[in-house]
């Protein structure tokens, strides 16, 4: 697969996104800093009102479900890592990607995304990852796309 090329460092954002929120911003901050994207998809479904309970009971219990993804986190310098906020924690999917790919990681910044400002979940990526993390940013639905584009360039100037 080809991959792009930023000025000096690898740069690779991994997201997961249920309703399309989070692959707005991971869109947004990839194009930004010319970066690969990769999305994590849940072989879970979480569609629906059913899915939309079982998504939240899922995340506050802290459960792992089944992933697929394309590209191999230990190619990139650095991977930005995105969720949505369920319940006060992060998803599923990208616990599961986390608690897969942590050694193969070799720096990341974490991204979440939810309707109010919610810090917890990146507490949990931090806990799960255990490695170095260059900056991390809730972002709210309601100023998505603005709050994206100030945290790539919050991140142009440090990676
Ligand atoms: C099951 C579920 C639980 C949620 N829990 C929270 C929450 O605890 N706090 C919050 O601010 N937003 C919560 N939200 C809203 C999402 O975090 C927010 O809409 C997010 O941007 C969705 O990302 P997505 O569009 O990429 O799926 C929840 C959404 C779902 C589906």
């Amino acid at each position: 697969m080809d991959s792009k090329q930023n000025s000096t460092k690898k740069i690779l954002v991994a997201f997961y996104s249920r309703d399309g929120h989070t692959k707005k911003a991971a869109e947004l901050i990839a194009e930004h800093l010319n970066a690969d994207i990769d999305e994590i998809a849940d072989k879970k479904s979480r569609k629906g009102f059913i899915g939309f309970l079982i998504a939240g009971y899922d995340a506050t219990r802290g459960k792992t479900t089944e992933i697929t993804f394309s590209r191999d986190p230990s190619d990139y310098d650095i991977v930005i890592i995105g969720s949505p906020v369920w319940n006060g924690k992060i998803t599923p999917a990208v616990r599961t990607y986390l608690l897969k790919n942590k050694e193969k990681i070799k720096k990341s910044c974490f991204f979440v995304t939810c309707a109010a400002k919610d810090r917890k979940a990146l507490l949990q990526m931090n806990e799960i990852y255990g490695g170095e993390v260059l900056s991390k940013k809730v972002l709210t639905r309601k100023t998505l796309e603005e709050e994206a584009r100030e945290f790539a360039e919050e991140l142009k100037s440090i990676i």
